[in-house]
């Protein structure tokens, strides 16, 4: 348990990464470290994790051992980065997606609609793109595709053009002048409705989709064969993108062989049920309760 961020399926996850004592390991997502922490736990001095954060919030939780290496950058690069460490190839990956508790209780970051503060929602804050650009500049037709596909929200249409009207009679800044904007347009729960509207575009502020899928195709080559990818998701188009990765080695889900008959990238599925948290997990941190364990082991192409 850390203030940051307590770890979600924690002993299911490392578990079924399958430490080997000697391996390679790549923790995709660091945040307060804990499944760093307990891969470390399983390796000897010859085993080396190497861990991606964006968030340079995530480097106070830096691990001081000659076996653990913080990339402070975006996983979308992970092939890039293992080449720059002289890493051909690895035993694991492990992903834990999504946003870190100290993320959403820092109100400066402007990740929750519990706070007033800039419209950000950044993970790297270097990167260009804030929330609050996306809803001055998007077109009414690109804020009604990502509140439906990232948000599910059910008057997408109705809340894009209300942003279009009224972003051009008055100024907006903060979560709180939006949430005033968002008030007549509510349906069902407050918070649900104000939490659809805030993950849609947290999606589209971090290209959350995009990063997940470089990992997927570029983590499958850095993999020895037999070594194993361990994803947990928080969101259904996540699962989904995961789901279809591993059974057909692409983003639509449809089966593509070559001229033999060989699928491109194949995964030999360790999962074949989603782990889910144990009720008990669920009740001591609801932040766990949509997330999904998904696992599967590289099948080599010769
Ligand atoms: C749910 S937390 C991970 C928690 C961690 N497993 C633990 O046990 O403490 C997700 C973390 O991943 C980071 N993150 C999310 N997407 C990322 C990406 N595309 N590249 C690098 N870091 C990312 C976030 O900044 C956040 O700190």
């Amino acid at each position: 348990m850390s203030d940051y961020h307590t770890s979600v399926l924690l002993d299911e996850s490392v578990d079924l990464l399958n430490v080997k004592p000697d391996g390679i390991y790549v923790d995709s997502t660091m945040g307060a470290g804990g499944h760093s922490r307990a891969i470390l736990n399983k390796l000897t001095s010859n085993g080396h994790v190497f861990a991606f954060d964006q968030d340079l919030d995530a480097g106070q939780n830096v691990i001081l051992s000659d076996q653990f290496t913080l990339i402070q950058s975006n996983f979308r690069y992970i092939k890039q980065f293992l080449k720059l460490y002289g890493i051909a190839a690895v035993d694991g990956i492990i992903a834990d997606l999504g946003v870190s508790s100290h993320q959403l209780d820092q109100p400066e970051r402007g990740f929750s609609f519990r706070f007033d503060a800039p419209l950000d929602m950044r993970m790297n804050v270097m990167s260009d793109v804030k929330a609050i650009d996306i809803l001055l500049q998007y077109s009414e037709a690109q804020l009604v595709e990502i509140f439906s596909k990232y948000g599910e929200v059910r008057n997408s249409k109705t809340l894009a053009n209300a942003i279009v009207q009224k972003r051009s009679k008055m100024p907006l800044h903060s979560t709180f002048e939006f949430n005033r904007w968002l008030e007549p347009l509510i349906l069902g729960p407050k918070p649900k409705y104000l939490a659809q509207v805030y993950q849609a575009l947290r999606i589209e502020v971090n290209q959350e989709l995009q990063a997940l899928q470089q990992l997927l195709e570029d983590g499958y080559d850095v993999l020895k064969p037999g070594g194993r990818m361990v994803i947990i998701t928080f969101h259904s188009l996540e699962d989904r993108l995961v789901k279809h990765m591993f059974k057909f080695g692409n983003a639509e889900g449809t089966p593509i062989k070559d001229m033999y008959g060989h699928m491109e990238k194949p995964w030999k599925i360790i999962t074949k049920d989603i782990v889910t948290p144990s009720t008990l997990e669920q009740k001591n941190n609801p932040r766990s309760k949509s997330a999904k364990l998904r696992v599967a082991e590289k099948v080599s192409q010769n």
